[in-house]
């Protein structure tokens, strides 16, 4: 990290990568803690045209999109047996912006640290869950790419809850009461990184206007067709399976090799961290579609399917 107002120097961890992109652990997540840290980035990130972003709302499957995106970016380095999603979660692979490159970024003395992130060798992965208008105008401006994962309100209600719940009860019991309350949160837009439905919204306009720039993607598609979309992904980011990869089974290996049931059995995600407040298993649940009826009473989904009629009139997209 190198201090805005004060001399550069080594940072917190000396790089904020190793080798291959894995960030180290960092401290903090609460919303008011990351607001400078977004603020840091959107002022400081310098984008090159080869960099990949990965875009979405909490629990919208961006472990699964990191941990392909990853892979198939890498396959020429690694295989199955040698991945670094062996022995780190995709988290550590593909970090994200707000929670750990630019991370508490505000110094006691009001000095900003800014991580310098010129090492990292292209394509630099990275993962965000700012809302479109918020990203850097480098980011708007450059030629990278982004992709951007969007999954039925009803689930990502589900999956957030069990996320805050279950894995992180005082953090949680803080902000909503039950999940009446969360419903009602959410589809008043009360939540973080703003309200569901505009930041879904936002990032398909975009990749409506500038294909080449956003890839929109849904992660029941992606459940249903998974070849089909990793191939997609590939061709999207400028590494596309070739013939032969695809007669010897590479595609299939990936999605295999980042399937949740695979992600979920190692090692590393039963029982590492990847922030102290976060446990790798945390982020592997059920992964099915649809998991919100035995979750949700019908008011609460009508309530919610009703916002959304609502909001997505008229932009072609339906949940
Ligand atoms: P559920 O809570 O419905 O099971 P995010 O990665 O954005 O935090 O989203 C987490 C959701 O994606 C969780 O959904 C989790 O189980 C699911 N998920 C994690 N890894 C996955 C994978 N490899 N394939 C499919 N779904 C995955």
């Amino acid at each position: 990290m190198r201090t805005v107002g004060q001399p550069s120097g080594v940072g917190r961890f000396g790089s904020p990568t190793d080798g291959i992109g894995r960030c180290p652990p960092t401290v903090s997540v609460s919303a008011a803690r990351i607001v400078p840290n977004v603020i840091s980035f959107q002022t400081h990130f310098q984008a090159r045209d080869d960099d990949i972003i990965l875009a979405s709302k909490p629990k919208s499957g961006t472990t699964w999109l990191k941990a392909l995106v990853f892979s198939i970016v890498n396959r020429t380095r690694y295989t199955p047996s040698n991945t670094p999603l062996l022995a780190s979660n995709p988290h550590q692979l593909v970090p994200f912006i707000e929670f750990t490159l630019f991370a508490d970024v505000l110094q006691k003395n009001s000095a900003v640290k800014v991580p310098d992130l010129s090492g990292i060798p292209s394509p630099r992965l990275f993962s965000t869950h700012i809302p479109y208008s918020s990203l850097p105008e480098s980011v708007k401006d450059s030629k990278c790419r982004i992709m951007y994962i969007c999954r039925n309100p009803l689930d990502v209600i589900v999956s957030s809850w069990h996320f805050g719940t279950q894995d992180h009860p005082d953090r949680a019991r803080s902000v909503w009461t039950n999940m009446e309350e969360y419903v009602d949160k959410f589809c008043n837009g009360e939540e973080g990184f703003g309200p569901f439905w505009d930041h879904v919204l936002a990032y398909l306009k975009v990749s409506l206007e500038k294909p080449e720039k956003v890839l929109f993607l849904k992660y029941e598609d992606m459940k249903e067709e998974t070849i089909f979309h990793v191939k997609r992904i590939a061709e999207f980011i400028g590494f596309p399976f070739s013939e032969d990869e695809e007669i010897r089974g590479v595609v299939k290996e990936i999605s295999d090799l980042c399937s949740l049931s695979s992600l979920k059995d190692l090692e590393v995600n039963k029982n590492g961290k990847f922030m102290p407040n976060f446990e790798n298993k945390s982020y592997f649940r059920k992964g099915e579609v649809g998991d919100w009826v035995n979750h949700l009473s019908l008011s609460m989904a009508e309530r919610v399917s009703k916002v959304s009629e609502e909001k997505l009139k008229g932009s072609g997209l339906t949940f």
